[in-house]
């Protein structure tokens, strides 16, 4: 039996939050119904206490989200709660996520404070969110970082006070996927209310290990994941949802399953990049331009003989109608001749052969053939011989 892992989307806050991509009421609220039918289990919808406009952000998201848990950040600060404790109250299902710092770094450096009075902080800030709403998240700051004896105490404490879901970002992308699993699995059997509450993966990409270090934890205990579409996030961004999504249908193995609709990843990606003006890189896994577009001779052979050769997911799986065969200098004969049949030309060797040969000198030049060019050169190969 596969367990479920929970997908909180945190897109609408640690994705929002970057340089450049802020979104008005209106694409904040379009993006929220989209990650709703996408399937998300809980959807961050902002920072309430932040600004009036994140405020008004969270409280309208709350109102047209059907299914997913709306969920607002705050400090473990009492003032912040309130605030969103009153932004997410006409949420169906409402989620407060307080928290604070966890690593010595941060207790020093942040808060000029000590472990017991961060503990007692996180303490008071889930029994005072707990007053408001029954689902209450608590975060421990660069927990990649913190002392692992301290987290331990800080998760039983938090829990005690209430915390159905314990978050342990790597806040600055520091770990490594081993070591992420050593400390869920340390978590998993050092706390003794752990069974209690879920622990959460929230990953930065700084070294580009927020995907691995999310499996990692995921594997060790974590049942719920943070991610962002695309990525997209702080720095070197989130952890991004398609490629946790796809690597746990891919690999049916590891025994975990999300209840999101694949099919929604491309166009919800587009979506994102384009209101968020932000584009996605052309070979970013899952939803990238080139993700399913083949080009070198070998691999296109090899694709065009049964497509699983190179290819472990199938594009329509993740709402993209095919692959890509890209005609180009690298493309061998098999690709030329494939592409000529779907445009109606059937040709035999010898034929293939002259025509393989101009392809390439028209490669050279244009780097890139497309159908259109494709079409031409037969043209004119026809009338040179007529
Ligand atoms: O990266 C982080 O630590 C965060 C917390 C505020 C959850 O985004
Ligand atoms: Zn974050």
């Amino acid at each position: 039996m596969s367990e479920k892992i929970y997908v909180f989307d945190t897109t609408l806050r640690d994705g929002e939050q970057v340089p450049g991509c802020q979104l008005n009421l209106d694409e904040k609220m379009m993006i929220a119904k989209e990650l709703d039918k996408l399937g998300v289990d809980i959807i961050e919808a902002g920072f309430p206490v932040s600004s009036p406009g994140d405020f008004k952000s969270v409280e309208a998201i709350s109102k047209v989200v059907e299914n997913a848990t709306v969920c607002g950040l705050t400090r473990a600060v009492k003032n912040d709660i309130e605030v969103a404790a009153d932004a997410l109250k006409l949420a169906r299902r409402p989620r407060i996520h307080t928290g604070i710092g966890s690593s010595d770094i941060h207790i020093q450096h942040k808060f000029n404070s000590n472990r017991d009075e961060i503990l007692q902080r996180g303490v008071d800030a889930v029994k005072y969110a707990r007053t408001f709403v029954e689902d209450v998240e608590f975060y421990a700051e660069d927990a990649g970082r913190a002392d692992l004896e301290f987290l331990a105490r800080l998760t039983e404490a938090v829990i005690k006070a209430g915390a159905t879901v314990v978050n342990l970002p790597d806040t600055t992308g520091y770990l490594l996927p081993n070591q992420m699993y050593d400390r869920v699995d340390y978590l998993m059997n050092n706390v003794p209310n752990v069974d209690k509450a879920i622990l959460s993966m929230h990953n930065h990409n700084d070294l580009g290990m927020a995907t691995a270090n999310t499996i990692a934890g995921v594997r060790a205990g974590a049942r719920q994941v943070e991610v962002t579409i695309n990525g997209i996030g702080e720095r070197a961004g989130n952890t991004s949802l398609e490629e946790i999504v796809m690597t746990l249908k891919v690999h049916k193995d590891l025994g975990f399953y999300t209840d999101i609709n694949t099919q929604m990843l491309s166009p919800l990606s587009h979506l994102v990049a384009k209101t968020m003006r932000m584009p996605v890189q052309a070979n970013k896994a899952i939803v990238g331009r080139n993700a399913f577009a083949h080009s070198s001779g070998i691999h296109q052979d090899g694709f065009l003989k049964h497509s699983q050769n190179y290819e472990i997911m199938t594009p329509q799986e993740v709402g993209i109608n095919k692959s890509d065969i890209v005609l180009t200098a690298r493309s061998g004969r098999h690709a030329i001749k494939h592409r000529l049949s779907l445009l109606g030309f059937t040709i035999g060797k010898e034929k293939l052969d002259q025509t393989y040969d101009q392809f390439l000198e028209l490669a050279d030049q244009i780097k890139e053939v497309n159908d259109k060019d494709l079409v031409t050169l037969m043209k004119q190969m026809a009338e040179a011989e007529a």
